[in-house]
């Protein structure tokens, strides 16, 4: 399985047939989840389909991923869609760039997310929670989703810039929102990036809101060093030729933070919170295991490995709800995977909402089941099996801070608060670059104790 083996035979590999221009993406539109598991099911672990922007492989087995992600991820690029999608607000930074632009910034960032570094948020995390929890009134219905992206929000970005942004927080959170929900337009897929679609223009103006506050607090702590926040590491660092960041540089990747940052961890909990409402049993015995650990203290850092319920939870959540759906690469040279060449340019699509529920490796994979992640069973997974944060050198740079922030949130708020769904929310899913509800998801909420 690498370029360099013949490709067992010269046919596309089977797959669902589209419409003339459009291809299969309205079918893809109309139900997005279901299309995708389909097309796995029904054509198996390499699906082909021509969609707008040309052909499209789904790659629907652990294995196959592996290879694209990890193996030979050297032939890979992120590729036109993703740059087109993407780059207008986020511009260079490292969830786009590529090559030797992409690699000397993620080094250059990296020791921001260092584990002894990402430890030294968890109390800031908790701090952040507890303050939304003050404002939360026994009896009353929550829009939780609303809840978590702003609480989310304010925790990345004063991991980013170390000091309260509540006075930024709403053009932020308004120029991001816009921005996700710009690059739904399917005529941005169609026509090209020099036609000016009302969403291209939407995006422009989203920027230039974005532009003015965040280029305001790089040129203040420029004036007014820190030292534990993202900013302040990004100002300092140096390549090896003593070469520092330019503002714009750092602009785009405190831009691209924000935005890589804010709704999949908001979605994590959103998606978690609603699993649990669906799941009473699930939810007591997580209360059972805070209330014996904690005592009704907040969570430390240090808490964490007591709390080995809390982390199943969190782990089970993002295998039946992955906030990142899917994800795409473009084969630089052609490539054979599955015994079918892959021919370079094309669109290689790798869903994790699809192979984490694949019965092959998940028993009763609709089920919401924490107890399933014990340590046997991780390691009897195909690697590949599970992939919330990607693999290979192009991983999540978040995942660490991702994962502490899902447990320090979800036994801060569960100690103190019962959310129970109220009858009218339906989960109904946008297959996006995230998986984002299309309408909120309201929760009744029950002081414990009350
Ligand atoms: C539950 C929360 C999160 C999920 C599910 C998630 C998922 C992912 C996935 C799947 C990728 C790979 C994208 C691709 O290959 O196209 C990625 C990349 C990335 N994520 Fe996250 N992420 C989360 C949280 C975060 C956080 C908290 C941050 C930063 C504060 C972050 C920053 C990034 C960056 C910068 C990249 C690009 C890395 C690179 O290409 O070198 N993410 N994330």
């Amino acid at each position: 399985m690498s370029s360099d083996t013949p490709p067992i035979t010269n046919e596309t590999p089977p797959g669902p047939s589209g419409l003339p221009i459009v291809g299969t993406r309205l079918a893809f539109l109309r139900d997005p989840f279901g299309f995708m598991t389909r097309t796995a099911r029904e054509y198996g672990d390499i699906a082909y389909m021509e969609e707008p922007h040309g052909s499209m492989y789904q790659l629907n087995h652990p294995d196959y991923i592996e290879h694209v992600l990890v193996k030979n991820n050297q032939n890979y690029v992120k590729g036109d869609i993703f740059q087109g999608t993407l780059s207008p607000m986020t511009g260079n930074g490292i969830l786009n760039s590529e090559g030797a632009v992409w690699r000397r910034n993620r080094h250059l960032i990296q020791p921001a997310f260092h584990p002894r570094r990402i430890e030294a948020y968890a109390e800031m995390m908790t701090e952040l929670t507890e303050e939304l929890l003050d404002t939360w009134q026994d009896g009353e219905t929550r829009l939780i989703h609303e809840d978590m992206m702003t609480l989310t929000l304010k925790i990345v970005a004063r991991a980013l810039f170390g000091v309260n942004i509540d006075e930024h927080v709403e053009p932020i959170a308004e120029s991001l929102e816009e921005f996700m929900e710009a690059t739904e337009s399917l005529a941005n897929m169609v026509l090209p990036p020099s036609i000016p679609t009302p969403s291209r223009r939407r995006i422009r103006d989203a920027r230039k809101k974005l532009d003015t506050v965040v280029y305001q607090l790089i040129e203040e702590r420029r004036a007014n060093p820190g030292d534990q926040d993202v900013l302040s590491t990004l100002l300092e660092v140096t390549d090896d030729d003593g070469n520092g960041m330019t503002n714009e540089q750092i602009r785009d990747e405190v831009v691209t933070l924000l935005l890589a940052g804010h709704e999949t961890t908001a979605l994590s909990l959103t998606l978690t919170m609603y699993v649990l409402g669906e799941h009473p049993k699930v939810e007591r015995k997580l209360v059972a295991e805070l209330d014996g650990v904690l005592d009704g203290r907040t969570p430390t850092m240090e808490d964490l490995s007591e709390l080995p319920y809390t982390e199943q939870i969190a782990k089970e959540s993002m295998r039946l709800y992955p906030p990142v759906p899917g994800i795409i690469r473009e084969p630089v040279k052609p490539d054979i995977v599955g015994g079918y060449e892959i021919p370079a340019g094309s669109t290689v699509q790798m869903n994790q909402w699809v192979v984490h529920r694949d019965p092959r490796w998940y028993d009763d994979p609709l089920a919401f089941r924490p107890e399933r992640w014990t340590d046997e069973f991780e390691q009897s997974l195909p690697k590949l099996a599970y992939f919330p944060f990607a693999a290979g050198p192009r991983r999540c740079i978040g995942d660490r801070f991702a994962m502490l922030e899902a447990r320090l949130l979800l036994a801060t708020i569960y100690q103190q608060y019962h959310m129970e769904l109220t009858p009218e929310t339906e989960l109904d899913l946008m297959a996006t670059v995230t998986a984002r509800p299309k309408s909120e998801i309201s929760m009744t909420i029950h002081h414990r104790g009350d």
